[in-house]
């Protein structure tokens, strides 16, 4: 029996073995032989037969016990071990379906929003329907009357040169075209409301414009402008004075100024440029003001009376004013935007910023 192993020898160095192994396949290398046919444990049960039945009893039993303490000691590395498998392969397979900025915050998810133009054409809207205008819209295929005959520019009358006209090939020649301005939205309205009795009128009609440009800093050929229109009794310039000014303050802040020039519009008498400081010079001069310090964002003056006999109104009993001036121009003086084509490059980390 000398040179038999202890048996608690061979538990202890199985316990080792067994602890040892990492992973499955390894448990069952260790396994076979620490309690395989081949194992010091089954070489320690060989001599049995040659024992006294007393001695192989006491042997026997303790041979059993040593196999069944080795066995649990597989069994329960094989459940560690196993379940530690599963994790890694678990952890290996998920799929990550949220995105991470720096392994820890989920990032979130950008959202799109509205065009800075449209962002403001509704502040325009809203700045003017707190001082009690209503919002009217039109269309942007408009006739020639409505565009210009109606607004006291007949045709080949000079004045048709200040707007450079996309016509569109439908009937005759020159009839239909893209509204060069927001203006014929005017006539609609004073239409409407002559037909079903409903003046006075304290309008702003916002929409997009079309004409046969050059985009450059200042102009694209397809643009936005907001229409102001009042017609009621006792309306004098001073109502559009004070109206300019409310809305230049309310939407633009304090600190920038604005001026009225003298200008001519053929629907208009008297007519005037509405201008602002140059947000981009402060007034220095600059490419995108032409040195000139100042910036027109458009037109208005007393409605012509000829305007309001053409559509019905009595120009003896009614006055009015009106306006038209770009709501791009106005989006790019409130924040600074050097160059107008910017609006419509769409590049995304321009619109961002608005
Ligand atoms: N429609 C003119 C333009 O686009 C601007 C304008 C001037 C509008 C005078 C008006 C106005 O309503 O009264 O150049």
């Amino acid at each position: 029996m000398s040179s038999t192993p202890d048996i608690d020898d061979l538990v202890a160095q199985a316990r080792q073995a067994v602890a040892a192994a990492t992973t499955i396949e390894e448990i069952r290398e260790v396994s076979t032989a620490v309690s395989g046919k081949k194992s010091p444990l089954a070489q320690a049960g060989r001599h049995l037969g040659t024992l006294d039945p007393e001695a192989r009893k006491a042997l026997g039993q303790r041979l059993n016990a040593a196999r069944a303490a080795i066995e649990q000691l597989i069994e329960e590395r094989r459940a560690e071990v196993g379940a530690a498998e599963l994790a890694r392969e678990m952890e290996a397979d998920r799929i990550d379906l949220s995105e991470f900025i720096d392994g820890s915050i989920p990032a979130p998810a950008r959202r799109g929003h509205l065009h800075l133009v449209t962002q403001t054409r509704d502040e325009l809207e809203d700045v003017f329907v707190g001082m009690g205008f209503e919002v009217a819209e039109g269309p942007e295929i408009e006739t020639d009357w409505f565009n210009f005959g109606a607004l006291n520019i007949p045709p080949a009358h000079p004045a048709r040169g200040m707007w450079d006209t996309f016509y569109l090939d439908l009937g005759a020649p020159e009839s239909t075209l893209l509204r060069t301005h927001t203006s014929p939205v005017q006539v609609h309205l004073m239409e409407e409301a002559v037909a079903g009795d409903r003046l006075p009128i304290h309008a702003v009609m916002p929409g997009r414009c079309y004409r046969r440009d050059t985009p450059d800093a200042r102009h694209l050929a397809v643009f936005h402008q907001i229409e102001g229109l009042v017609v009621d009794e006792g309306i004098s310039f001073a109502d559009l004075a004070g109206t300019i000014h409310v809305f230049t303050t309310a939407y633009f802040g304090p600190d920038i100024h604005s001026r009225l020039r003298p200008a001519y519009f053929p629907f208009t008498e008297p007519s005037a440029e509405f201008e602002v400081t140059c947000t981009i010079c402060h007034g220095e001069g600059c490419r995108t003001c032409s040195q000139t310090g100042w910036i027109e964002l458009g037109g208005c003056g007393m409605v012509d009376p000829a305007v309001f006999t053409t559509v019905g109104i009595d120009p003896d009993r009614w006055t009015g004013f009106a306006f038209g001036f770009g709501i791009d121009r106005c989006a790019q003086m409130r924040h600074q935007i050097a160059d107008m084509r910017a609006l419509i490059e769409n590049d995304i980390r321009f619109l961002r910023q608005f």
